[in-house]
């Protein structure tokens, strides 16, 4: 078994381990690792389980609120996610066409730095007040990417249709066309699935803007930056276009994907490479979201293949290194079964993520302390400022 990380106090000070493994830094009831570590939770109720049953509209609810709606409360949010989805002001669509054709990532981050400035030039702690822009970044987050997306490769998007259930019309403006029943449950079972998960690094970074008493858009902008790396969110394309290259070798190969992917995956870690869609910083033994997201990737196009050569990943990646599947895998899967471009599987994670984040920048400014740890200087001490001149001279 690994060697667990330690803290250690020097003087007036704590000194935590490197990338703060297993420091626990505050409380929180919105999710997190229950206290047996057996189980992710959402304000109570397993990630699978809502995951696989609830609609995007009751689990931005209990994200948000922390219980499931009744009728009348799910009734009001979905009117005001759909109704602020048809919003987007009509000056951050003509913003959007300025930009270059770049990872959509970054029309998330200006957009949401945009609204930020549009809407909340005055910022105020009335939980009403952030409540209702939560839902307004919620809401119009998705029709961001997807507007920029198709700005910067077609020249034109598709327009909100707030009549429309939201993960449907999301999913609709990311691919162009009407999705089907199944197609749309798979896509909006995903948002839930990576709508929140503890203090992990873009809902920390969420939390750390928030501390400084900063609004909800620039918070956000900064979560969407954060989970943009390829050891965060940026790993579900990552993941898929290391199985397109691997089906690409297969195929000129002559062998079956499920067969050759064992001998690309030694390959890859006999060379010291990261398997992407592998490995988690809180499950060791099993991500519980790959199974809910394994169940809807069944029920698409080509499932039984890709699944075949999931588990068939999977067994390699355990016997080899004893390191379980994430749910990137899986959403890299699906949302390549579902035709979605590769660039936008970030963006999807983050227009499901942006509810975890407002919960969590809600807790965290509702009940503040600025976050601020203190570091330990190993730099040189004692030099002494000299004019250019003398301190360049040879
Ligand atoms: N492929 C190969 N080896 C791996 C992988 C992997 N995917 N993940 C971890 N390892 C190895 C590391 O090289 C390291 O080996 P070493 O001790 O010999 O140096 C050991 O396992 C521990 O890994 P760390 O990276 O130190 O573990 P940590 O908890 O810090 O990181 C992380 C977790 C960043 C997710 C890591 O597993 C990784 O890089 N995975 C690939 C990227 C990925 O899929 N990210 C998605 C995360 S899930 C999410 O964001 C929804």
């Amino acid at each position: 078994m690994a060697q667990q990380p330690e803290c250690k106090v020097e003087g007036n000070y704590i000194v935590v381990p490197k990338g703060l493994v297993n420091v626990i830094v505050d409380e929180t009831k919105v999710s997190g690792v229950d206290p047996k570590g057996e189980a992710t939770i959402y304000r109570g109720y397993t990630i699978e389980d809502i995951g696989e049953h609830a609609t995007f509209y009751e689990a931005a609810h209990l994200i948000l609120y922390g219980q499931l709606p009744c009728d009348d409360e799910l009734k009001e949010i979905k009117r005001k996610i759909d109704a602020y989805r048809g919003q987007v002001p009509e000056k951050l669509f003509d913003a959007l066409k300025l930009l270059p054709p770049t990872h959509p990532m970054y029309y998330g981050i200006f957009g949401a730095s945009f609204l930020g400035q549009y809407y909340a030039p005055e910022w105020k702690f009335d939980p009403d007040f952030l409540y209702d822009h939560a839902l307004r970044l919620i809401a119009q987050l998705p029709v961001i990417f997807a507007a920029g997306w198709h700005l910067a490769h077609n020249g034109t998007f598709y327009r909100p249709d707030p009549s429309k259930d939201h993960a449907w019309d999301v999913l609709r403006m990311i691919v162009g066309r009407e999705p089907s029943d199944i197609e749309a449950r798979a896509f909006e079972s995903t948002l839930v699935l990576y709508m929140d998960h503890g203090f992990n690094a873009s809902t920390f970074t969420v939390r750390v803007i928030g501390s400084t008493l900063s609004d909800l858009y620039s918070a956000v902008a900064g979560g969407i930056a954060a989970l943009k790396g390829p050891l965060h969110g940026g790993a579900n394309e990552k993941a898929m276009e290391m199985l397109l290259e691997a089906r690409r070798i297969a195929e000129e190969k002559g062998v079956p994907l499920e067969e050759y992917i064992e001998e690309y995956i030694k390959e890859k870690l006999a060379r010291k490479e990261k398997i992407m869609g592998f490995g988690h910083r809180i499950y060791k033994i099993h991500d519980p979201r790959t199974d809910v997201a394994a169940k809807y990737v069944a029920k698409l196009k080509d499932g039984e293949f890709w699944l075949k050569v999931l588990k068939k990943a999977e067994e390699v990646m355990w016997k080899e290194k004893k390191i379980p599947s994430n749910i990137d895998l899986y959403t890299g899967v699906l949302y390549y079964q579902l035709g979605i471009p590769i660039p936008m599987y970030t963006p999807i994670f983050a227009m499901g993520r942006v509810v975890g984040w407002s919960a969590h920048y809600i807790e965290q400014v509702l009940n503040n302390k600025l976050i601020r740890p203190t570091e330990k200087y190993t730099g040189p001490v004692g030099l002494k400022y000299q004019p250019i001149e003398v301190r360049c001279k040879r």
